[in-house]
């Protein structure tokens, strides 16, 4: 387990079916105990030699906070996966990939494969401040260009990733988006690539249970239809997605989640 920032953290994970089957795209499952509520967490990379899974994950609430006690040799009660569909992955041309915050973590493998497929690949990370920039040379390493902003200017430009996606599309055709973060910065970035006519995917972060399309938690409105992010996503056209109705039920159990995170540190 490696500390990236006060709150993110990195985890390498012993699964080797899970190390061998996973694609960019794809996330996991887990649960700390029997009684653990059920964390979905994207897979950032994977080393199917040695069968090890890494994770990226912030501390938001009672589970996660439980997770970050873990040490070496702890084992977690399951880890689930590879669930859901990878991404999208082919040769477009020029390809602009957007992260922000832990979003990152779900991007670099994205970057990683677009890279290996070809493309010309420009990255932007944005975070509230430097401290958590998370994966900034691993992100460079696959990036024919990359621009960092922070909100409060301690890294790279100040403002907010959708300044600088506005910045590329005046200078230069991009084939293909993607925008990874808070819900809320998915949807800004959509919009931001719908107006210069980019299509972008985004990778949509409901709550989810099972994880297999059987109990509905993770139900998301995509164009006209009905679908569930853990088997149909969690990769879908940001243009498609229905952002006011994703981001209410996203906020459906905030209290419920706040309540439990207070007596876990009391
Ligand atoms: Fe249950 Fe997707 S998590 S249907």
């Amino acid at each position: 387990m490696r500390q990236l920032s006060e709150k993110q953290f990195e985890m390498w994970v012993s699964a080797p079916r899970v190390a061998g089957k996973a694609k960019a795209g794809q996330f996991v499952i887990l649960r700390t105990t029997e009684f653990g509520e059920r964390i979905p967490l994207t897979i950032v990379q994977t080393d199917p030699e040695e069968g090890l899974v890494e994770i990226i994950f912030q501390v938001i609430g009672k589970s996660t906070a439980e997770l970050a006690t873990f040490k070496e040799g702890d084992s977690l009660h399951d880890f689930v996966g590879p669930l859901g569909m990878p991404a999208n992955v082919k040769k477009y041309g020029t390809v602009l990939l957007v992260g922000g915050g832990v979003g990152i973590a779900a991007l670099y493998p994205i970057i990683k494969e677009l890279k290996k497929a070809g493309n010309r690949v420009l990255t932007i990370l944005g975070a509230k401040t430097k401290e958590l920039v998370i994966l900034e040379e691993e992100c460079r390493k696959y990036s024919d260009e990359l621009i960092i902003m922070t909100d409060d200017g301690s890294l790279g430009e100040k403002g907010l990733v959708t300044n600088a996606m506005e910045k590329v599309f005046a200078r230069e055709k991009i084939d293909m988006a993607w925008a990874i973060g808070p819900s809320i910065m998915m949807k800004f970035a959509t919009m931001t690539a719908e107006k210069s006519g980019v299509p972008v995917y985004v990778s949509l972060n409901p709550i989810m249970i099972d994880g297999t399309g059987m109990c509905g938690g993770c139900r998301v409105t995509v164009g006209d239809a009905i679908k569930f992010a853990c088997v149909d996503g969690p990769e879908f056209l940001g243009s498609e997605v229905n952002w006011d109705e994703f981001l209410l039920r996203s906020k459906q159990y905030g209290h419920e989640e706040a309540e439990s995170f207070e007596a876990y540190q009391k």
